[in-house]
């Protein structure tokens, strides 16, 4: 099967492909490298020893996208292009709706024109905005989302579903991360943050390596066991291989339109993960409490289990190896 992969070259979408290799999949990528870089191209082919194809471009292309799947002949798409920072979100809410939703539905028109009606599409647990409790599951409410990235993702989702209830010979698995961090074991590929990391992995990751000075851990007067936030982090590799049992999900059954959580269903709070981290990486991790960070939730996790009754799939690593593997990849491309 020969898998479009948008957004190849970032964080999760470079771990997915090297997952789509070893399971002999063919992989074509197109990437704008907006952030991402093109020699993740030769690191996926180091670790796996196979090649991908790769398009430099935009996804609003439609000419390009058309090219693509005219020379390719596409079976599915795992669509991973999008901006991701909620930050900047609301700085740039129009370039976040703009790259966001117009992208998928410049890919939407292309593949019904090229008959692929495949798409694997990378959500967020983002969408269920501030959660009325936790482990939260796929039928919970969402809605509410604070932030244009979150808003993004819940338009992207309506208009999937709309689009499947016009024509239900569409295959559509909306996957709703938790929260990805660790890189991959080899070192080679992780997540490369631009200017100064706005997520809490990285920036530990920088603080141990001295890059950065001091992390702020943003409040301790939540309702949590120690009052910090608490969340679900998922090991990117893990993740990486639950889009592979998507993708098994939609070329077994006939049709559908599936929604999964992808998370391990353990909550840590930011102080379990320096403690793991300092504990692992024989390294301190300098950090002050600070102010609550705006829109903020005290706790967000998932309850996995449709993932694991219905694609039978699980997370299998650590909290441990997320955090070895995170600073592994920080020490091993420090001065890039
Ligand atoms: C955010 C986004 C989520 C996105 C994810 C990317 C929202 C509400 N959340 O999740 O959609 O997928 O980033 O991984 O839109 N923290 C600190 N100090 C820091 C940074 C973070 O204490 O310097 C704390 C936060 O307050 C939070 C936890 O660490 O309790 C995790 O924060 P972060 O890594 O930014 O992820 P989320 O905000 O959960």
């Amino acid at each position: 099967m020969k898998i479009l992969v948008t957004g190849g070259l970032g964080y999760i979408g470079s771990h997915t492909c090297v997952e789509l290799l070893k399971e002999g999949y063919e992989v074509v990528v197109i990437d704008n490298l907006s952030n991402a870089k093109e020699e993740v191209k030769d690191k996926i082919k180091e670790i796996t020893g196979k090649n991908i194809k790769f398009y430099l471009g935009d996804m609003i292309d439609e000419n390009l996208l058309d090219k693509i799947f005219t020379e390719e002949k596409i079976d599915a798409v795992i669509d991973f292009a999008a901006y991701k920072a909620v930050g900047e979100s609301v700085q740039k809410p129009v370039e976040y709706y703009t790259n966001n939703i117009s992208t998928v539905l410049v890919l939407l028109k292309e593949m019904k024109k090229h008959n692929v009606k495949k798409l694997v599409f990378s959500s967020s647990a983002t969408v269920y905005g501030n959660p009325e409790h936790v482990p939260i599951k796929e039928t919970d409410k969402t809605g509410g989302t604070t932030n244009p990235y979150g808003t993004s993702k819940l338009f992207v989702e309506q208009i999937l579903k709309d689009l499947y209830k016009s024509d239900n010979a569409w295959d559509i698995a909306i996957l709703r991360y938790f929260n990805p961090i660790g890189a991959h074991q080899s070192g080679l590929i992780g997540e490369e943050p631009n200017g100064i990391p706005a997520n809490l992995m990285p920036y530990i990751a920088k603080v141990a390596s001295k890059e950065l000075e001091c992390l702020s851990v943003f409040g301790n007067d939540y309702p949590t066991k120690d009052g910090t936030g608490v969340r679900d982090y998922i090991h990117v590799v893990d993740l990486a291989k639950g889009h592979i049992k998507a993708l098994e999900k939609l070329e077994r059954e006939q049709a559908g339109l599936y929604i999964y959580n992808l998370g391990t269903g353990i909550g840590y709070s930011v102080l379990d993960i320096i403690n793991a981290f300092e504990k692992v990486n024989q390294v301190k991790v300098n950090y002050k409490i600070a102010e609550r960070r705006p829109g903020d939730i005290a706790e967000c996790y998932s309850d996995p289990t449709k993932a694991k009754q219905e694609l039978g799939w699980e997370a299998k690593l650590t909290i441990e190896d997320m955090c070895k593997d995170a600073y592994n990849f920080i020490l091993k491309n420090k001065n890039n």
